[in-house]
């Protein structure tokens, strides 16, 4: 009687694939190398152009009012102030830009300007409640027509005012005062709180 047959069943080099293959590792090392790569080349340019992005935004920032980076503009001359003791509106007209253009002479405001010999004072036209324009009353003093605040000859809010600050005073120029020469950093700030803060 014929003896049957035993097949070797046992795994052999050929038909049982390695659990990690060599191949497979390298080519993650490579991919992750590449990752890696790409990681740190994008941050490279990110920064950069980040950085050029701000300089190239930065002239709009001033525009729009950045508060302390506000030049001093020239508004009238000391001639052409009355020298009596009470505020005088002037108009601030400057040249205005943005990162496309620049617009020359334009009336970006308007100051109420207080001479006493070669001194002046100088303050914002707007209300600081909600904005609306402040007229000169008798005597000096300030009021707004929108609702009723008061403001007192030095600028400072009365009792009752519903302005939750006196008139905004603007820095003037000392130096160009010797020249003969009114001008005025000219600043808008936030309307409605108790702090002068510029507005941005
Ligand atoms: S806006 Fe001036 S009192 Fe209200």
């Amino acid at each position: 009687m014929e003896q049957p047959t035993v097949e070797n069943t046992s795994p052999t080099e050929s038909t049982v694939p390695p659990s990690n293959p060599p191949d497979a590792a390298s080519d993650r090392r490579t991919f992750l190398k590449k990752i890696a790569a790409l990681v740190v080349g994008g941050i490279a340019v990110m920064v950069p152009l980040g950085a050029g992005l701000a300089t190239f935004l930065n002239p709009l920032r001033k525009r729009i009012g950045s508060g302390g980076a506000a030049e001093f503009i020239k508004v009238t001359t000391l001639e052409a102030l009355k020298d009596d003791g009470l505020p005088h509106r002037f108009a601030v007209v400057a040249d205005k830009s943005n990162i496309w253009m620049t617009e020359k002479n334009v009336a970006v405001g308007s100051v109420y300007l207080k001479r006493k010999g070669d001194q002046v004072v100088a303050w914002n036209t707007v209300c600081p409640h909600l904005g609306c324009q402040v007229d000169v009353v008798a005597g000096g003093s300030f009021k707004c027509p929108c609702h009723n605040s008061i403001f007192k000859p030095d600028g400072s809010v009365t009792a009752g005012s519903v302005s939750p600050r006196g008139m905004d005073e603007l820095d003037v120029d000392t130096a160009a005062l010797k020249d003969g020469e009114v001008r005025v950093r000219y600043q808008n700030f936030i309307a409605s709180i108790a702090e002068k803060k510029p507005s941005s």
